[in-house]
């Protein structure tokens, strides 16, 4: 299976909507919201398989030294191949040079960050103001 990576590529609101669904993500339910925060975003990389886009990750940053990763998925049809992988290791290689890259994994998606590369930061607590179950 071939994985094409693209970063900052043209997407259309149909596959980004598909994908958000597919993994049951409410934002799927604000299309023009999403796409606008894609649009905003400092880096949006693209996982394709025969075209079809079966990944999206973004970041948020500052442009110097610190950068955020708000949202990574991938189909559910395509997990364990190696696109997420793949995507993390293109941020990787326009951010490496940053202060931070920090996330907040969901449970499920620790041993996925743990194997590219991130760790528990220190003694520290994620805290955020959530909307219920948005992502
Ligand atoms: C988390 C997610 C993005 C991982 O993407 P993926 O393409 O399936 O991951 P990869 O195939 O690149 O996995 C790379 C490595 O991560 C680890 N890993 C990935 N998924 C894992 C799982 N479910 N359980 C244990 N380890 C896992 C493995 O070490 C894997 O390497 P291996 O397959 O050679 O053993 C994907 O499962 C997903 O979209 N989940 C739903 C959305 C989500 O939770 N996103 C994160 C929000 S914080």
């Amino acid at each position: 299976m071939e994985i094409e990576i693209t970063v900052n590529g043209k997407l259309e609101e149909e596959e980004v909507v598909s994908l958000y669904q597919s993994n049951g993500w409410s934002s799927a339910e604000k299309p023009k919201e999403l796409m606008a925060a894609l649009e905003g975003s400092h880096t949006v990389i693209a996982g394709r398989v025969d075209s079809k886009l079966v990944g999206l990750c973004n970041a948020l940053s500052d442009g110097h030294l610190v950068v955020y990763y708000p949202h990574m998925l991938v189909h559910p049809n395509f997990h364990r191949k190696g696109v997420g992988r793949k995507m993390m290791e293109a941020m990787h290689s326009i951010y490496k040079e940053f202060h931070q890259q920090i996330l907040i994994a969901d449970g499920r998606a620790i041993d996925f960050y743990n194997s590219v590369g991130f760790s528990r930061a220190g003694k520290s607590e994620p805290m955020w103001i959530y909307q219920g179950n948005e992502h």
